[in-house]
Parts: C-alpha cells; sequence; structure tokens
C-alpha cells in the first residue's frame, strides 16, 4: 500500500497525447476519456482475488476461476470524476458508484463537503477514489478523509494526470492508499493548473468554460 503506479502500456499513452491536445473537441476528448479510464481499470484490478469453480464447456467438465467476489465501489469526485466512471463500469459493472462534491472556502480554505452519497456498505467494499486531476491534491485528500470517516477501509485513487504535489500530499496523508496514474507531470503553475497537463478537466469533458 502506499504505491503509485504510473500505466506505461502503449494505448494508454496514445491516448493520452490527444487527450492533451487543446485541439480535441469535447466528443473526442470524453470518449478518449472513457477509454483511458477502462483501459485503466483493466491495470488497477490485475490482484482482485479469484476463486476455483468448475464449469461445463461443450467438450467436458473443466476447473476455472471466477472473481471471488470482492465488493468495489467506485467515488468520483464531481464534476470531473463523472467523466472516467462508465469507463470503469463497463468492465466492473457490478461496482455501486458513490459520489463527493467538495470545495474550498476561500475564506477559512477548509473543505467545504457539499454533497455526499455513497454506497452503504462503503466498509466492506474495495473503494476506488476517482479524480482525473490530482494537483494538489486537496480534494482527493479530503475525500478520502470523508470516506475513512465514515467507515471505508480499502481505498485507491485513480488519476488521469497528476502533479508530483498532489502525489506527495496523499502519500504523506494516506500512506496506506495506492494511487494509480497515466500520467505523472512536471509540475503545479501558479494557477494551480498541472503542466504540462491537459487544462481544466471538468470544462473540456463537459464544454463549459
Ligand atoms: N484541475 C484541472 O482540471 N486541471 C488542472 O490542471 C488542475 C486541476
Amino acid at each position: 500500500m502506499g504505491n503509485v503506479f504510473v500505466f506505461d502500456h502503449p494505448l494508454i499513452q496514445h491516448k493520452l497525447t490527444y487527450i492533451r491536445d487543446k485541439s480535441t473537441g469535447t466528443k473526442e476528448f470524453r470518449e478518449l476519456v472513457d477509454e483511458v479510464a477502462m483501459l485503466m481499470a483493466f491495470e488497477i484490478t490485475r490482484d482482485l482475488p479469484l476463486q476455483d469453480v468448475e464449469v461445463e464447456t461443450p467438450v467436458t467438465a473443466a476447473k476455472a476461476k471466477v472473481l471471488a467476489g470482492k465488493k468495489i465501489g467506485l467515488v468520483p469526485i464531481l464534476r470531473a470524476g463523472l467523466g472516467m466512471v462508465d469507463g470503469v463500469r463497463k468492465l466492473i459493472p457490478a461496482a455501486k458508484v458513490g459520489h463527493v462534491g467538495l470545495y474550498r472556502d476561500p475564506e477559512t480554505l477548509q473543505p467545504v463537503e457539499y454533497y455526499i452519497k455513497l454506497p452503504s456498505d462503503i466498509n466492506e467494499r474495495e473503494l476506488i477514489v476517482i479524480d482525473p486531476m490530482l494537483a494538489t491534491g486537496g480534494s482527493a485528500n479530503d475525500a478520502i478523509a470523508s470516506l475513512k470517516k465514515r467507515g471505508a477501509q480499502n481505498i485507491r485513487l485513480m488519476c488521469l494526470v497528476a502533479a508530483p504535489e498532489g502525489v506527495e500530499l496523499i502519500k504523506k496523508e494516506h500512506p496506506d492508499v495506492d494511487i494509480y496514474l497515466a500520467a505523472l507531470d512536471e509540475k503545479l503553475d501558479d494557477h494551480g493548473y498541472i503542466v504540462p497537463g491537459l487544462g481544466d478537466a471538468g470544462d473540456r469533458l463537459f464544454g463549459t468554460k
């Protein structure tokens, strides 16, 4: 636990390049994010436990394996996290989805949770928190703390792109949480954007500005 995994699969890297490209429009951006989320889910679930079963093939009885029933929960952080949920659910359709909405009070700088709705059994689930842009790490840090306060035991963090500052914060505050990334970028700029990054993920997903 507390590990950082950067997925260098060629398909993920190829698609991420077009996600970064400022000339990529909303429709294509959304589709690419969805595809990368699906590819990342394939990697993130590599260690899910299996159990032995018997199956009748058209030819014979065979020993085979199925997932050992580990329950998964996805927790996108609003709003950009929504862009990666469907891609993950294509591979893990049984996953339940909770939502967390947070903003930082500009005066107190304290996190304000304006929305939270979670599966009732989060303490039994392997939770994947989804935050496409891990910039300062403030939102992911607060969301993870909030889930732990409500009983979550096993949490992973899935991001598209991260800055070193965000990764360091999560490693320090939540050393039990593994972090999965498509890219670890260079730094944050003065406005809190990841460099080189891809701009504002929420705006690019939803066509706002
Ligand atoms: N959030 C974004 O959407 N993009 C960044 O670069 C940083 C935070």
